[in-house]
This record gives structure tokens, sequence and C-alpha cells, in this order.
């Protein structure tokens, strides 16, 4: 059971300011239970009690999950003084206080993005201990080669962060590569590409833990996760991969 404040339920859902709504509740507008409720500080059970809003039932999430089609030319930010940013894109209907990334791609990077309010599950997805992949499509100035396949399975060194956990690497015919990797890095694929010769000339995230991009999700557009959606998102390494990395981290 979550019990939570009445006033701080509502004002979570990111519609009103906790004064709106302490001033919403003591005009009558909400509703408890089809009961009009007056106490700001009364607790209400997120996930049982029906609470209505000058006659409109509101859904009282904890936490907001979004999937994000980012587009070029967007920073992974929350804010910033020049660029445009992830959170920008979303729609005042899906803002809430408190929606940052779930992780960075860079500004030419398009694809898949989670925005969200909830730091545990960004924790537990981005950590590379969890082995939550991220798989990506990476256009390249040369074909994929045997040994890049190697060099990415084997791990990957980078300058002055050691060697990348192991990553899979598969040809997608004439100079495109299907990245799958379980760590952040800066620039890392674009890094990984260069150790082995190779320039990524576009790069674009297609999929995170068992969650692909919505395809009819057009770029810049972003919509609310489902509960299944948000289950996927969680699911570890495929194919024994996480184990090796584990057992290589452990090494
Ligand atoms: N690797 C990169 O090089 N860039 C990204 O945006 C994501 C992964």
């Amino acid at each position: 059971m979550a019990l939570v404040r009445l006033d701080k339920a509502l004002a979570d859902q990111g519609m009103w300011s906790r004064k709106d709504v302490k001033a919403l509740i003591r005009k009558g507008q909400v509703t408890v239970g089809g009961i009009p409720e007056t106490d700001p500080g009364r607790k209400v059970d997120r996930d049982k009690d029906r609470v209505m809003v000058s006659g409109r039932e509101i859904a009282l999430k904890e936490h907001l999950y979004l999937m994000l089609h980012k587009p070029a030319g967007v920073v992974s930010a929350t804010r910033d003084e020049r660029e445009r940013t992830v959170v920008d894109l979303v729609p005042p209907e899906l803002k809430r206080p408190g929606l940052f990334p779930a992780g960075r791609l860079d500004k030419d990077t398009t694809g898949m993005m989670i925005l969200t309010d909830d730091g545990d599950l960004a924790h537990r997805i981005l950590s590379p201990r969890s082995h939550v992949p991220k798989t990506y499509i990476a256009l390249l100035d040369r074909p994929v080669t045997e040994e890049m396949v190697r060099a990415f399975a084997a791990g990957i060194p980078l300058k002055g962060e050691g060697e990348c956990l192991p990553a899979v690497l598969r040809s997608r015919g004439e100079r495109e590569g299907e990245v799958t990797i379980c760590e952040g890095m800066y620039h890392q694929i674009k890094r990984m590409f260069t150790v082995c010769g190779a320039t990524v000339l576009a790069l674009k995230r297609i999929s995170m833990g068992a969650l692909p991009l919505d395809p009819q999700l057009e770029e810049g557009a972003c919509r609310e996760l489902t509960g299944e959606e948000l289950a996927l998102l969680e699911q570890r390494m495929p194919l024994g991969l996480g184990e090796i990395a584990q057992e290589k981290e452990s090494n």
C-alpha cells in the first residue's frame, strides 16, 4: 500500500502546483471515493483510492516513464542555456516535475530514450552491473569485419577507461553494424569503432533491455510506457553475454 498526502499525490502529477492543489481541495473540487475532501493532508492510497478533480478522474502514479524517439540536434539534458533538450520535447500534458533522461545519447545520435522521474529505475537500467543491453545501429565508413566482431566480443580498450565489457557486433549489410553494449561510457560506440579503424557516420539506438523503439513513434515524439514495457526495459543481456561480462568484471 502506498499512502501519501492527497495534495502531494495530486501535485506529483505535474498538472498543478502544490498551492493550486490546496486551493482546489479547499474549494471542494476534489473527491476521494466520490466524497468531497477538504483536507489537503488526508492520506490516500495511490493504487486504490479513486480521486477526481472537477469531475475528472486522476491516476495517482508515483512515477512517470516515457519513451522518446530522439531526433538529431537535441541534447540529452534536462535544461540547457543554448540548446534544445530532450525534456523540451515533452508535451505539456506529459510534463512532470523531476523528469530527466535516463542516460545520454550524443547530440547527433537518434533513437530510443527513456525519460522518467524515477531515479532508482534509471540507476537499474544504466548501471553496467545490471547488464541491461542497449542496441544501436551504426552506419560506418567501411564494412564490418570478422576482426571487428572478435574485438568487440573480447572487450575493446578505451583510452583512460580500461577495457569495455564484451559487446556484440553484427554486420547488417554494406557498411552497417548492429552493436549491443551494457555500459554507457562517453561516446562509447564511436570510440570502439575508432579503435578498430572505422568511423561512425550515424548512430541510432533501437532498443533497451528487451524493449524495442516503437516503430510508430515519430522522431521528436514521446509516449508513456505500459507496465509490460517497463518490465521489458529491465530485462538483462540475452545469450549469456551478461554472465560473460560478469565473469570478466570479477577477474
Ligand atoms: N555511443 C556513442 O558513441 N554515442 C551515443 O550517443 C551512444 C553510444
